[in-house]
């Protein structure tokens, strides 16, 4: 299985020329911005916008929610185009009006919620990979809620962001505890602070499956050649 090198989900940033642009220049998988299950549902022109795919590029469609009958609704009418591949799951967004509504990083500890939407789409036919922090917080970090997620959601890998949502982005992601996520024998691709060629060598000798890189591609959306291992 080669190592994956991955397009970040990023607001505003990854729309479809974008993610075309990191493709054709060495990104193997790209995710769409986040886009809310919620406005989907009412077929809301903006947001079916950002989820238009108008080539082959493999995409995966990022989707934050927690409402199990707007997800119905929504793949109920869903047809995939050429490049779609799969959808994933926010459960990282740590913006404070979604963590008081128990979505993105609020997420991480509701498994049974994130289970029932994993295998809703399943039964629709696609396939859900999963992105996600620590937690929301230090002590759900400690408490491993990251690692009952991982090893009680049945999801085609995991996107582990090795923060927590109250952490800022400038506080350095911790790497260590990609080894437990590893334990789980599920597929782990580690995101956060990737931006080196010998960082993702030693995450592909760690046994990741891949290793997703934001910030470092709205500065170089050609760094994906550069980190090809
Ligand atoms: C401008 C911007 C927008 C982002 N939007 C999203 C998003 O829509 N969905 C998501 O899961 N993460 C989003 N993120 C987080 C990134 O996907 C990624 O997890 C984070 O930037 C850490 O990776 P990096 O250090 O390689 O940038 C965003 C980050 C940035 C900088």
């Amino acid at each position: 299985m080669d190592f994956q090198l991955m397009l970040a989900p990023m607001e505003e940033v990854t729309n479809d020329a974008f993610r075309t642009l990191c493709y054709n220049n060495g990104a193997d998988m790209t995710f769409t911005e986040m886009v809310r299950v919620s406005n989907l549902a009412k077929a809301k022109k903006f947001e079916t916008d950002r989820i238009r795919i108008s080539n082959a590029t493999p995409t995966q469609i990022q989707l934050a929610g927690a409402k199990i009958n707007e997800y119905e609704k929504f793949l109920s009418s869903f047809k995939p185009e050429n490049g779609f591949k799969s959808f994933n799951l926010n459960l990282g967004c740590p913006s404070p009006e979604f963590i008081r509504q128990g979505i993105g990083a609020a997420m991480v500890k509701r498994i049974t919620r994130v289970n029932e939407i994993v295998k809703l789409i399943q039964k629709y036919g696609f396939e859900c990979s999963i992105k996600m922090r620590l937690g929301v917080n230090n002590y759900e970090k400690m408490k491993g809620a990251y690692l009952n997620l991982i090893n009680n959601v049945d999801a085609s890998f995991f996107i582990v962001h090795s923060r927590t949502a109250k952490q800022r982005s400038n506080e350095p992601a911790d790497f260590s505890v990609y080894y437990k996520c590893l334990d789980t024998g599920k597929l782990i691709v580690a995101n956060g602070d990737i931006k080196t060629r010998e960082k993702v060598l030693e995450l592909k000798k760690m046994g990741l499956y891949g290793a997703m890189i934001g910030r470092a591609a709205i500065e170089d959306p050609l760094i994906f050649k550069e980190l090809k291992v």
